[in-house]
């Protein structure tokens, strides 16, 4: 009797044993043909400035853009993620020092990274947030890159990307933004210029940069990050509807809530929101009012 049980525990288990390698083989070879995928886009050249004046702008959009979150305040790049279940992302040294943009990287290629999330050869990039970049109006993007281009180089050099077992599971099962091509509509045309002023329009434009986490409707969810604090609801049916212009403001520059709590910088990127000007901070604000 008791051989007899222990032989059918045994064939269970390696039955589930069986079962969970091929699971898992199946989520490896689904992330790597992604990983391994060439798009084909056509990348639509645009001017890129080198005068003073445009240099100081893309620094503010860089600033405000949280670029430096991930690439670093002098651009040299940043072990992103280093976890041994999720694997370690590396966000790259965006100067022209050692470990950083090859030789040769190309106003091209500047585009294919920020408009489409794509490498030099069509393969894509990783984490990389582009689907939040790519509507920026050629003026803007323009002057973002002019002003990454004019950053002194930095030797910085930065080990591999390395996907471990659970980054490959959530990325098979689309529950990590892995690949962010595909989430991009890489036949969008930006338009030329955004007219900038305390507009709801500019708010709208402005808000792009709130998307990623307070999802395209900005009514709060999920984490994009597994385990991370949910983002909440930013239109007029949430606290936006009641706090004023102040104190709208207050929140985005200082993380403090009129009702008492303390933002967390991880949770909500206050350090990035508090470099926007007032008349940004009253653009978004009034676009937000308006959902
Ligand atoms: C959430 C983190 C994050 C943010 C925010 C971010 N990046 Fe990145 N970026 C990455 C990672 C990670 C990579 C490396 C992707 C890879 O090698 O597969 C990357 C790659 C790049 C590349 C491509 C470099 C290459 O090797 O071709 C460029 C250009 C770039 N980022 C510019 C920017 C700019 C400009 C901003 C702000 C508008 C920005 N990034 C914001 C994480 C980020
Ligand atoms: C990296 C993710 C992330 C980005 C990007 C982000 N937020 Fe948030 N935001 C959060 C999270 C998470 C919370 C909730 C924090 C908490 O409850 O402690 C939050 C909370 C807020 C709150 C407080 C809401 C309330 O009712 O308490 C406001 C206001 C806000 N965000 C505005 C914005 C705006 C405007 C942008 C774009 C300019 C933006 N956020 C971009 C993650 C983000």
């Amino acid at each position: 009797m008791l051989r007899k049980i222990l032989k059918w525990t045994g064939g269970i288990i390696g039955v589930l044993v069986a079962a969970i390698l091929i699971f898992y083989f199946t989520m490896y070879i689904i992330v790597n043909n992604k990983r391994d995928k060439t798009y084909h886009v056509d990348v639509r050249m645009i001017d890129i400035p080198t005068d003073s004046a445009s240099v100081a702008d893309g620094a503010h959009i860089y600033a405000t853009k949280g670029c430096g979150d991930c690439h670093g305040e002098d651009l040299s790049g940043k072990i992103f993620i280093d976890d041994d279940a999720l694997g370690r992302v590396i966000a790259a040294n965006l100067t022209s020092g050692k470990g950083g943009r090859p030789a040769g990287y190309s106003n091209r290629d500047w585009l294919l990274a920020m408009r489409h999330g794509l490498r030099s050869d069509g393969k894509p990039l990783l984490i990389m947030p582009s689907y939040e970049y790519y509507k920026m109006s050629d003026h803007d993007l323009g002057n973002l890159i002019a002003y990454v281009k004019s950053v002194p180089p930095v030797d910085h050099e930065l080990p591999e990307h390395k996907l471990g077992p659970l980054g490959t599971v959530l990325s098979g099962l689309d529950k990590l933004p892995l690949i962010p091509a595909e989430q991009i509509d890489h036949h969008h045309k930006s338009r030329a210029a955004v007219k900038r002023g305390p507009t709801a329009e500019y708010g709208e434009y402005l808000s792009m940069s709130c998307t990623g986490c307070h999802k395209p409707n900005l009514k709060g969810g999920p984490s994009p990050v597994p385990g991370g604090t949910p983002s909440r609801d930013i239109t007029a049916s949430g606290n936006i509807g009641k706090w004023s212009l102040g104190e709208f403001n207050k929140v985005l520059r200082t993380g403090k809530t009129p009702d008492g709590r303390q933002l967390q910088n991880e949770d909500m990127p206050w350090r990035m929101t508090e470099k926007y000007t007032d008349e940004e901070i009253q653009a978004i604000y009034l676009y937000l009012k308006t959902l």
